[in-house]
């Protein structure tokens, strides 16, 4: 399986400072948004910041019929991919996302003074895709309730200046729904219908939620470790590195496991590979990994003098040491370019490294050093903080 649409478009280097040009694998951010085209088809499948554009190719490679509407990102919450697809319960075989939601309603602009909160009761209490979302709840979590009379929830996210509070937004689209003639809905702090009001700037997007915490989950993860990875985050570094069946995979700081894992159920490879150098990190990931995804490897090893041969493996995905729960920056000054020069000895011509870490500005001086230019360079939130995917090709040496 190799990714289509994978745009590489001109940009610069995330963070303050110059720099050698890179190139980013997202349009720009900070770019205004364009009005959403609504229909009732559209699902939004949350991912972390930053990766909405992984996830929204994720779905137009392995889903099909989806195709893009748009992308929204909340710093600090989740990116937003939004989709539209026929079955929304198609949606819930991406790994790259954490939560589905099925559009109720739109509007924009909604004002940013009181009036703002008269337009969002309107909103809510007229939205228009409630019934098709409450089908596509079932589709997607067979067994959740419906009929005449349901319980509510309203949660809401903004971002921008507003003359309202937060609350108040959430008090408007509550009372809105309340008002609706289709059934006898009631505000309740456990219910099991959940309104997502997400107000970005003058743009309001109410959705119902569809899946619940166990898409996020994974049945493999029976052993966790501290710093362990997002399975949806390191599903889509995995995704990142353009699987194809031929590939041996290396993730030489493999942690739980949880990147060889996700890359085993993305498609075929020849052979997974992984190590640490922690006995515990290695006892998890052989946990994790139980007597699935064959053929795979995992060595008790330092990934900076790798007992592998030159040219070994075809692809590097891996969540490099960020030197905050464990070690340091000076820790990681001397590390990384002991793991860079062993990540390209072991890589063979053409192969492709896709790396993850906070530190970005070590990332970009080594980078000019070793003359590398990454590929893509992905700005995200990874549970609050701050990191970078570097995606990058070795075509010569
Ligand atoms: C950021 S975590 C990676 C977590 C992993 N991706 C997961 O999902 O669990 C870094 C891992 O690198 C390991 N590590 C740090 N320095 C190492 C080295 N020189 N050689 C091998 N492993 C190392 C740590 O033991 C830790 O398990």
């Amino acid at each position: 399986m190799r990714p289509r649409h994978l745009t590489l478009v001109p940009g610069k280097w995330p963070g303050r400072g110059s720099g050698r040009r890179a190139r980013w694998a997202e349009p720009d951010p900070r770019a205004r948004a364009q009005r959403l085209k609504i229909s009732p088809e559209i699902v939004i499948a949350h991912t972390q910041p930053g990766l909405e554009g992984v996830a929204i190719r994720e779905a137009l490679n392995r889903i099909a019929g989806a195709r893009e509407i748009g992308r929204r990102s909340i710093a600090d919450r989740n990116g937003m991919a939004l989709l539209r697809v026929e079955r929304a319960q198609s949606l819930t075989r991406m790994r790259c996302a954490e939560d589905l939601f099925a559009l109720a309603a739109y509007l924009r602009p909604l004002a940013p003074d009181q009036s703002g909160l008269e337009q969002a009761r309107k909103l809510a209490r007229n939205a228009p895709f409630v019934e098709t979302a409450l089908a596509r709840r079932l589709e997607v979590t067979p067994g959740s309730r419906s009929g005449r009379r349901l319980d509510f929830r309203v949660l809401v996210r903004t971002t921008g200046v507003h003359d309202y509070r937060r609350v108040d937004l959430q008090k408007a689209i509550e009372q809105g729904i309340a008002e609706r003639g289709d059934r006898r809905w009631r505000a309740a702090e456990n219910a099991e219908v959940e309104f997502w009001a997400t107000l970005l700037d003058d743009e309001l997007i109410l959705a119902i939620r569809l899946s619940d915490d166990r898409m996020r989950q994974r049945d493999y993860k029976v052993a966790h470790f501290p710093g362990s990875l997002r399975p949806s985050v390191a599903a889509a570094m995995a995704f990142l590195s353009e699987p194809a069946d031929d590939d041996v995979v290396l993730d030489p700081l493999c942690g739980a496991g949880t990147i060889l894992i996700e890359r085993a159920h993305l498609g075929r490879y020849r052979m997974l590979l992984g190590g640490d150098r922690d006995p515990q990190a290695l006892a998890a990931a052989r946990e994790n990994v139980g007597p699935r995804y064959q053929p795979i490897a995992l060595r008790q090893w330092d990934a900076a003098t790798l007992p592998l041969k030159d040219g070994e493996v075809t692809r590097i995905v891996t969540n490099l040491p960020w030197g905050r729960k464990s070690g340091s920056h000076p820790d990681n000054r001397r590390l990384y370019p002991k793991l860079l020069a062993e990540f390209r000895r072991v890589l063979a011509p053409g192969g492709l490294m896709v790396l993850m870490t906070s530190e970005t500005r070590l990332m970009r001086e080594l980078f000019q050093e070793c003359r590398i230019v990454p590929g893509a360079i992905l700005a995200v939130t990874v549970l609050g903080a701050s990191a970078s995917i570097f995606v990058c090709r070795f075509d010569a040496r």
